[in-house]
């Protein structure tokens, strides 16, 4: 048994509307997850969605609903979003499966037993839209609270608390002699100078369930569930107990499922969030863990926000993409591509539909499309589709990219990655203008030259499909099948030059990405 490559996303709250926010962090885990597979490793990939908390239970509430009707209608929603996405995943969790609310029962009994929490009254701000406590120190210099907080109500209750104090000093020490472990480096320093500047308070865990009932019970006081946010967090190592991790089961004392192969997944080696969630993230999670007897998790590659034409999203505006709606027009790759290409993991994003269409046009219909359509298009002319003798004129360009790529996936450079992958594109474009094989067929005596030009064009294409593959998988697959070939184009050694032989015959050709010239909706 060998440690498994384990990439989690955020779990969305049930009861949003899937969008290009919750698309955007599936696509770039699922890239980082196939490209990974593609390096030979083997890979975990878990998503899923965040089910408890107030404000699912008043939501559901409004409609007439029982909360885990309401859950079970909307999971359905987001797993066929997920479906939609094409993503990679392994398993998608609920935090209303009772795989989950057991092991969050065995980490609270354990951590409560240790000494971690105390009981005792609460005075304070509480906002149920981003299920998050408030501090005075949240207010703003006239007094409110930022509107991203909703309506902010004031709780008087007795509630049981995570002694976060005696953790802060260690907490620094990590951060800072683990420098890879906040990815980029300016959210590292984000969480750095959080926590140099102030004293950690102590974390709310519980919600009285006579107040809220829509939680997991405490295991130690049935007069308790669990705050979501700490259920919410756990969800990265109760999938793992469900498998038999073993790290996970003895760090929490938990018999091993029966029928249950084991795998070992914890520590995550990759844990994708967006920026907003980086506290509970780089604070509250690292200390839950170090109190259950785990490792951190390798990595936390945090993403920034998208805006739409440089405004919030706002469904009461109608500022909104719907990514389901671009790609039933465009495509899922070319959704993939856009987001994936536009913006480097990090910073914030600006979708506009102008830019999406102009990317469109140029990068995937005229420069990736037109590559491997009049590539294949020509074999299939001057050839019969038959692939002539090796040759190697872009052997360097090939082998050029693909070390590039590989390095920038290593390091969580998507955009960097697709720009060196373009570049190869935009080479074999030229070659072709250069070569001018439309005009070496009308030359009996050019044959051999011809050849080698076709070698190099089909070979070129299938090195891009394999490159690819992590990004668009669809339009890799498609391009190996235009090749004629079988397999798919998911291991990135087959990346190394010459691998289509003298002789085999190309399968049907056909356009990657027709243009679409009339405005999109
Ligand atoms: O926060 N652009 O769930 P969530 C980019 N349940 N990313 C965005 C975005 C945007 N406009 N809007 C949201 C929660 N996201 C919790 C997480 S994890 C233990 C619990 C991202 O549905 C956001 O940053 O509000 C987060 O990573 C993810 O979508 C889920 O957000
Ligand atoms: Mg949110």
């Amino acid at each position: 048994m060998s440690k498994r490559f384990y990439l989690t996303t955020a779990i969305d709250y049930v009861n949003g509307q899937p969008h290009l926010g919750h698309a955007y962090e599936k696509v770039v885990t699922d890239v980082l997850a196939r490209a990974h597979r593609s390096l030979n490793q083997e890979v975990f990939f878990l998503t899923g969605n965040d089910e408890h908390g107030q404000k699912v239970q008043q939501a559901a509430q409004a409609e007439g609903k029982t909360p885990q009707a309401y859950c079970d209608e909307l999971a359905a929603v987001w797993q066929r979003f997920v479906t939609r996405l094409n993503l990679s995943h392994n398993d998608f969790i609920r935090t209303t499966e009772s795989r989950h609310k057991d092991v969050v029962q065995a980490i609270l009994a354990k951590l409560h037993a240790a000494g971690h929490f105390y009981r005792a009254p609460y005075a304070g701000f509480y906002s149920t839209k981003e299920e998050t406590f408030l501090t005075e120190r949240d207010r703003r210099p006239d007094g409110s609270f930022d509107p991203f907080y909703g309506e902010v109500v004031e709780l008087v209750e007795e509630n049981y608390y995570f002694r976060l104090k005696e953790h802060q000093a260690w907490l620094i020490d990590y951060i800072e002699t683990h420098p890879d472990f906040i990815y980029p480096d300016y959210r590292r320093n984000e969480v750095l100078g959080f926590l140099k500047n102030n004293i950690l308070e102590d974390l709310c865990v519980s919600r009285p369930s006579s107040r809220l009932n829509w939680g997991i019970p405490f295991p130690f006081d049935p007069g308790f569930v669990t705050y979501v946010w700490f259920d919410a967090l756990s969800n990265y190592v109760t999938l793992p107990a469900a498998y038999n991790d073993p790290l996970v089961l003895q760090a929490l004392n938990l018999p091993p499922r029966p029928n249950t192969p084991a795998l070992e997944l914890w520590p995550a080696d990759v844990q994708v969030v967006g920026k907003d969630i980086l506290k509970f993230h780089a604070v509250y999670w690292p200390i839950m863990l170090k109190a259950m007897g785990l490792p951190l998790p390798r990595q936390l590659v945090v993403h920034g926000w998208w805006q739409k034409d440089g405004q919030k999203m706002s469904k009461s505006t109608g500022n909104v993409v719907d990514p389901i709606a671009v790609i039933d027009k465009w495509g899922l790759d070319a959704f993939r591509f856009y987001v994936l290409r536009e913006l480097a993991v990090g910073p914030d994003g600006n979708w506009t539909d102008a830019g999406f269409q102009s990317r469109y046009h140029a990068e995937l219909a005229n420069g990736l499309g037109n590559l491997v359509n009049r590539s294949l298009s020509m074999l299939k002319r001057y050839r019969q589709g038959r692939v002539p003798k090796r040759s190697d004129e872009l052997a360097s360009d090939a082998a050029k990219a693909a070390a590039e790529t590989k390095r920038h996936i290593e390091n969580n450079e998507l955009q960097a990655a697709l720009v060196s992958i373009w570049g190869l594109v935009t080479r074999a474009n030229q070659y072709v203008d250069q070569t001018a094989p439309f005009k070496l067929a009308k030359d009996p005596a050019q044959a051999a030259r011809l050849d080698e030009v076709l070698y190099n064009l089909a070979e070129t294409c299938r090195v891009l499909a394999v490159l690819l593959w992590p990004f668009l998988p669809e339009t890799a697959a498609r391009i190996y099948a235009q090749l004629g070939l079988k397999e798919t184009p998911d291991r990135m050694a087959a990346a190394a030059w010459g691998a289509l032989a003298q002789g085999q015959t190309l399968g049907e050709v056909t356009p990657l990405f027709p243009r679409q010239d009339q405005p999109a909706k």
